[in-house]
């Protein structure tokens, strides 16, 4: 007989966007003649800009000749890609962050998923209400959770940090002291920012509490106001208690292509049970060595051409047009009576939703009423209830139609 992972019977639903992918796929069967705009995922829109085009073009033409073919690239990414990374997402802003400290990836949301690998399933884990999924279901799927519970709405075993409307969506520090600690800025789902005053403080606990942050800072291009840290390597003292994921996604269009990386200083450490210090820098490594061959040369060209002068500016164009997509849904919202956070410095609008409905309700309710698909705040933890996410990666068109059946529905009413 052969045991399972029984830590996966632990797990609730399926994956929020699937659960959502499955509602809509099954209202578009029964309405097939009804448009549905998009706003749920956040998915982009925009094509791959014309830099990155001919810079993976201009690779596969290489492999296809015997001088430039390439096999298996070095597991922790080629060469190239992370010197263009370290130089400017790091070193142009003063970061002091080396090439080697970072790992080419297909995405933020294997990497936030499997960093579990290297960390004991003893470990104590803060994660925010609401979160992105990932970062608790890879949790319970390890072990670090515990028991659900249905009246709570959380696993016993995990430190819970709610993010309201009362704490500005800036969670408090944990009450106990805690192991690892998730925190996203620009925050998925609520778009809210982190300042480096608030930064500092998480990175005074993790001090303190010979803690690691996880900090996923996958949105820090949209990020439109100054002073609000990119990075968390911003704030001294993060090398020695912080890892960061960071993704050209969002950045660059790639949710299909596929790149990522995520930066392990190779000050920082873990403990054995005695406390022995030990390099998370070298597990990680010896992780990736053991489970990955790398991302593909033609897409790692494709997140070097993104540095070049013209990839700068067209990308650029791209998250503008994002931010303007996010301007249109947070004004139009707000026009009509909703309370709506983020959406600008970041391409997701979080909004109270009327009283009386619940998320999925009101999920029902824009999906039935207007072909709108949206998040519901409670897939995200039970302090996303009575929110919704729209997401600004729709294309223009569908945003201002979106906003227009909502503003047209409020006139009549
Ligand atoms: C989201 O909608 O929260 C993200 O697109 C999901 C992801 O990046 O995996």
């Amino acid at each position: 007989m052969c045991l399972i992972n029984e830590n996966f019977l632990e797990l609730q639903d399926s994956y929020l966007f699937s659960t959502i992918h499955q509602k809509v796929e099954s209202y578009r069967e029964k309405n097939p003649d009804k448009k549905m705009i998009r706003l749920g995922i956040g998915d982009v829109t925009r094509p791959l800009v014309p830099a990155v085009v001919e810079a993976m073009q201009k690779s596969v033409l290489e492999l296809s000749t015997a001088e430039g073919f390439r096999g298996y690239g070095p597991e922790q990414g080629y060469e190239f890609l992370r010197k263009a990374i370290a130089q400017n997402e790091y070193q142009k802003r003063n970061i002091d962050i080396t090439e080697d400290e970072i790992f080419i990836s297909d995405g933020s949301k294997c990497d936030s998923g499997n960093i579990g690998d290297i960390f004991s399933s003893d470990c104590v884990v803060a994660i925010p209400d609401p979160v992105y999924p990932v970062y608790l279901d890879t949790n319970v799927m390890a072990g670090r959770a515990g028991k659900f519970s249905s009246k709570t709405g959380h696993y016993e075993k995990i430190v819970y940090l709610p993010m309201n409307a009362e704490n500005n969506f800036k969670p408090d520090l944990p009450k106990k002291r805690v192991d690892l600690i998730y925190l996203c800025f620009p925050n998925n789902p609520t778009g809210t920012v982190f300042t480096k005053e608030d930064l500092g403080k998480w990175v005074q606990y993790a001090k303190e509490n010979q803690s690691i942050i996880l900090y996923d800072s996958a949105y820090e291009a949209f990020l439109t106001e100054k002073d609000i840290p990119h990075s968390i390597f911003e704030i001294e003292g993060a090398k020695d208690v912080a890892i960061e994921f960071r993704s050209f996604s969002k950045t660059g269009g790639f949710t299909g292509v596929r790149c990522a990386y995520t930066v392990i200083p190779k000050q920082l450490k873990g403990y054995t049970r005695k406390k022995e210090a030990i390099s998370i820098h070298k597990l990680w490594s010896r992780r990736m060595s053991t489970k990955f061959n790398g991302t593909s040369y033609i897409v790692q060209r494709g997140a070097e051409a993104i540095y070049s002068e013209e990839g700068q500016k067209q990308i650029r164009a791209n998250i503008e047009y994002y931010l303007e997509n996010a301007k249109i849904i947070k004004e139009g919202l707000e026009k009509i009576g909703y309370e709506t956070y983020g959406g600008v410095n970041s391409p997701y609008v979080w909004l109270k939703i009327p009283k009386g409905m619940t998320s999925w309700e009101f999920f029902d309710y824009l999906l039935e009423e207007f072909q709108i698909v949206g998040t519901p705040g409670s897939g995200f933890g039970p302090s996303g209830e009575g929110y919704f996410r729209l997401t600004a990666f729709g294309t223009r068109e569908d945003t201002e139609e979106a906003i227009q059946r909502l503003q047209i529905s409020k006139k009549k009413e």
